[in-house]
């Protein structure tokens, strides 16, 4: 575990899905650089997931999924703690408590919620916990005293939520929570749909061919990475209101390459797309291979998995058991 006294950052990730090459990007590669830097908790968040239906069998091999691929990617456990949410049950109790505080107005105002109930059933209606999504997340966030939370665009209204509630209970019971700041990654923070450059890349989208999955074949990615939409014209260019199709690709290559925007146009200078999207292909399917490899070893050898999310669990409650107890303390729950 990372030495005390360093700041904190947690992000989660909900294993309702693929995990695709936007949240590697907008997300976890960033986790890695800064697991170095700060005391990192990084979580595989399966109470978010279950706030839309998931299949048991599947949220169970995806919970595991999330947390090899954390490993795969480069999360290192001897300086950060994964663990999984459900383990620590001090997320629901300080959920509960921050829904206290929380009006009801600022929970159907947000864009993920208004997102989401348009693939609610009609039978089941819009489900509470879909509404009271966003506190769970405040909850996450708060019990670690999170300086930063490296995110994608998509959460910054959760975390700017996450700040409204910190600063409610600071001044009603005292200082109690860090006041957190969402971390974006400058150009990677939304990754769009390789079929629709106007939708952010998704892992509930309909279409498999609208993402990259990190575990996807070389195959997969040469075909989908073909398929990409592209813009009218045929010139490598980054304009995000213009060509808003070829500037996501070259988006996603300068994520992967560190190259600049005018580095990129240069190299491609008379080439034309279909050169472009081949190169991006391999870039693409250079930077997953050694990740997959990885992610496979973890998954077959599921005792060091579990260990690994044993040893992360323990971290985690350490430190949030005792923000839970001050918190009970400052409003007068008896102990
Ligand atoms: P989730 O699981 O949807 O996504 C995980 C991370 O990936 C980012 N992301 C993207 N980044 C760039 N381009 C995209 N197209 C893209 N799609 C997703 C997300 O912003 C996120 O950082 N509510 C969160 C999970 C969560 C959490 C937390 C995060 C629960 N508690 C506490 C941070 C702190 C979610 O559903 O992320």
């Amino acid at each position: 575990m990372a030495e005390e006294g360093k700041k904190r950052i947690f992000s989660g990730i909900a294993p309702s899905g693929i995990i695709h090459i936007g949240n590697y990007l907008g997300a976890i590669k960033q986790f890695t650089e800064l697991q170095l830097e700060y005391q990192a908790f990084f979580c595989v968040v399966d109470q978010h997931a279950i706030t839309v239906p998931q299949e048991p069998e599947k949220l169970y091999q995806n919970t595991l999924s999330v947390a090899a691929l954390y490993l795969a990617c480069g999360i290192d456990p001897s300086v950060a703690s994964i663990f999984i949410q459900s383990h620590i049950p001090a997320h629901t109790e300080l959920a509960w408590i921050l829904n206290t505080i929380t009006p009801v107005g600022e929970l159907e105002r947000m864009t993920q919620f208004k997102d989401k109930i348009q693939h609610q059933t009609k039978e089941a209606g819009v489900l509470a916990g879909l509404l009271n999504y966003p506190i769970l997340m405040a909850a996450d966030i708060l019990l670690y005293d999170a300086h930063l939370v490296p995110v994608g665009e998509d959460q910054t209204q959760h975390i700017e939520l996450t700040r409204m509630l910190a600063g409610r209970f600071n001044n009603r019971y005292g200082e109690t929570f860090v006041t957190p700041e969402p971390l974006l990654q400058e150009h990677a923070a939304r990754i769009m749909s390789l079929l629709d450059p106007t939708k952010k890349m998704s892992k509930s989208a309909e279409s498999a061919k609208s993402y990259i999955s990190l575990l996807d074949s070389p195959d997969d990615i040469r075909q989908k990475i073909k398929n990409a939409v592209t813009d009218s014209g045929n010139e490598v260019a980054y304009d995000k209101q213009k060509r808003p199709a070829i500037s996501n690709l070259i988006t996603i290559h300068r994520a992967l390459t560190d190259a600049g925007f005018n580095t990129i146009e240069e190299q491609y200078k008379g080439r034309g797309y279909a050169d472009f999207k081949q190169d991006l292909a391999e870039i693409i399917i250079h930077e997953l291979t050694p990740i997959q490899q990885r992610y496979r070893e973890f998954m077959e050898n599921k005792k060091e998995l579990e260990h690994i999310l044993r040893e992360g669990a323990r971290n985690a409650s350490i430190v949030s058991e005792k923000k839970l107890l001050a918190v009970k303390q400052k409003m007068g729950f008896y102990i």
